[in-house]
């Protein structure tokens, strides 16, 4: 049968494939439009997000936003998911086997929304999106092509926050998102 987004978020929002559930406050399916062309990843819900129920929603979820307000860009006209979709305790990076228990649902997320252009946020997720031995210092606004699909990394906002030397980097990472965007996609535009 067909997959479909309500049958899927379903099936998420009543997840017990890790041990995750049994502490998450509420599980973070993802939002946005569902008619996008750009998806962004990111690694995992934090506190704010678990509360929600809703990804970057703290202030590295701001941080994002002002991100995507710079190239013309409302966070409801992309989609925003996450590598896991619940909270692993103290912030804690998702484990390898929470990572792998959870994929599927970002899997069945991406050939949904068949996105021509994906944005990893962070290392986390550019190393289960891009490359396993991903670098982001290195590697962050490169572009990649895996099936048809233009993908980036660029900083987490929540390392923004922590080390705003960085800024200046993201920003002609988003410049570079923009110019890509404008040039394939057809409804998503940035301006
Ligand atoms: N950091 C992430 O990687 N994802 C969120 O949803 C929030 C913070």
């Amino acid at each position: 049968m067909a997959d479909s987004w309500e049958a899927l978020e379903k099936e998420c929002l009543a997840c017990r494939e890790c041990s995750l559930c049994e502490t998450r406050k509420n599980v973070v399916f993802g939002v946005g439009s569902r008619e996008s062309e750009v998806l962004f990843i990111g690694e995992g819900p934090g506190a704010n997000e678990d509360e929600q129920g809703e990804p970057f929603v703290g202030r590295a979820g701001h941080l994002l936003d002002d991100m995507l307000a710079i190239i013309g860009l409302k966070r409801e006209q992309v989609y925003i998911a996450n590598i896991v979709k619940c909270r692993p305790p103290e912030n804690r990076d998702p484990l390898g086997v929470e990572q792998d228990a959870c994929i599927g649902y970002l899997r069945r997320q991406t050939a949904l929304l068949r996105p021509k252009i994906i944005v990893c946020l962070g290392r986390i997720a550019a190393m289960k999106i891009i490359r396993e031995d991903f670098k982001i210092t290195r590697e962050h606004g490169q572009w990649f092509e895996k099936a048809g699909v233009q993908m980036m990394a660029v900083y987490h906002p929540a390392a923004l926050l922590r080390d705003p030397r960085r800024r200046p980097e993201a920003f002609d990472d988003f410049k570079s998102l923009q110019k890509k965007i404008n040039e394939l996609c057809e409804h998503t535009r940035a301006e």
